[in-house]
């Protein structure tokens, strides 16, 4: 597969190659611990122990990195790939920007576990450029972006970052929008992190994440961090990620025109304020004084902690997936709704969701 292909035409093949000694057009699931090999030190490619390499994760590297535009390792999850990219990347005694509004689990790691061992950070609102320019110091050594940010969907100007980023590394999260809506590479990010468990396995039975990088020796660096902490996806969460991927364009076109949907009902509803959807992608945020209530009586939007599958959810980030930011910065409000728009027809999650309301 090459560049000149589409998105959509990459997303089916990527990674992909008839398995060469069956035949099979779907490569066989490793499911292997360790490798036979021929003379001391003799295996093929990389394959001696699976924590190092595995087949069956090779594949979905080699995909993510074709849909990215660079080189990708894969992680049991999107927290360990975000561990892993910033202590690749980070020293103790060096400083970082955070967004001031993200994911709950990134602020966690970063202010419980890497401040521990050295790491300072600053909270930075990402769309006022004046804010993250003053939050870049000389011993800022990355700057870690989510966008569209989570929960409230805020869109970073990632070209206007990279343009003030000084020395500094600068890490996306595009768990949200995926390669499909957004690829940092191209805009001259030095990496993108992305929750796999998420819209790239898309069908919500499997946890992973994802590092990309633009060249094989930062890739390396990577797969270094990722070989000795070992915190390695298994090969059938690695199938399943995959898999996902080939639909990805398909899905991610059903999610957005959910959420289309959804907003505009919502941005009609009275006592619904502050309806969020950046236009891509089926994350919908909104506020509402019943905002507990409301999630409660949903039918197809499951009460459920996650988002990008091909169901609905809807969840209060501030009673949910937000509660480490709770007293920071990145506190989110407590009437919050989110939801992720699944792959139903809109016109059922809508009336779903204005029944909740009423
Ligand atoms: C934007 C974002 N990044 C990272 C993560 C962490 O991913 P995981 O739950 O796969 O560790 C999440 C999880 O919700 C997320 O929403």
């Amino acid at each position: 597969m090459t560049g000149r292909h589409a998105l959509q035409t990459r997303a089916v093949h990527a990674g992909l190659a008839p398995d060469p000694s069956y035949g099979s057009v779907i490569p066989a699931i490793h499911q292997t611990s360790t490798f036979a090999q021929s003379a001391v030190g003799e295996y093929v490619e990389d394959f001696d122990y699976a924590r190092s390499a595995n087949p069956t994760r090779t594949a979905l590297e080699r995909a993510l990195g074709e849909l990215e535009g660079g080189y990708a390792r894969a992680f049991s999850s999107g927290m360990a790939a975000t561990h892993a990219l910033l202590t690749t990347v980070c020293r103790a005694g060096d400083h970082i920007v955070l967004p001031a509004d993200l994911y709950g689990g990134t602020f966690r790691l970063v202010d419980k576990v890497l401040a521990r061992w050295g790491l300072d950070y600053t909270l930075a609102d990402q769309t006022d450029l004046d804010a993250v320019e003053r939050a870049i110091r000389d011993d800022t050594r990355l700057i870690w972006v989510e966008t569209p940010t989570n929960p409230l969907l805020n869109v970073v100007d990632l070209d206007a970052i990279v343009a003030r980023k000084r020395d500094a590394f600068v890490a996306v999260d595009s768990t949200f929008a995926t390669p499909v809506n957004q690829r940092p590479l191209e805009q001259r990010a030095d990496a993108v992190v992305h929750s796999t468990t998420k819209y790239l396995g898309g069908h919500s039975d499997t946890v992973g994440g994802a590092v990309v990088v633009r060249d094989d020796q930062a890739a390396a660096a990577v797969g270094f961090v990722q070989n000795a902490v070992g915190a390695v996806p298994g090969p059938f969460d690695c199938f399943l990620v995959h898999r996902g991927l080939r639909t990805l364009p398909l899905r991610m076109a059903a999610h957005a025109a959910s959420a289309a949907a959804v907003s505009e009902a919502l941005r009609a509803t009275p006592g619904v304020t502050d309806v969020r959807w950046p236009g891509f992608s089926g994350m919908v945020s909104f506020r509402h004084p019943d905002a507990a209530g409301i999630a409660q009586r949903t039918e197809l939007f499951t009460l459920a902690e996650s988002l990008g599958g091909v169901e609905s959810l809807v969840e209060v980030p501030q009673a949910m997936t937000h509660q480490s930011v709770e007293g920071s910065a990145a506190a989110v409000p407590a009437d919050l709704v989110r939801l992720s728009c699944g792959i139903e027809a809109p016109r059922d999650l809508v009336d779903d969701l204005l029944a909740a309301i009423a």
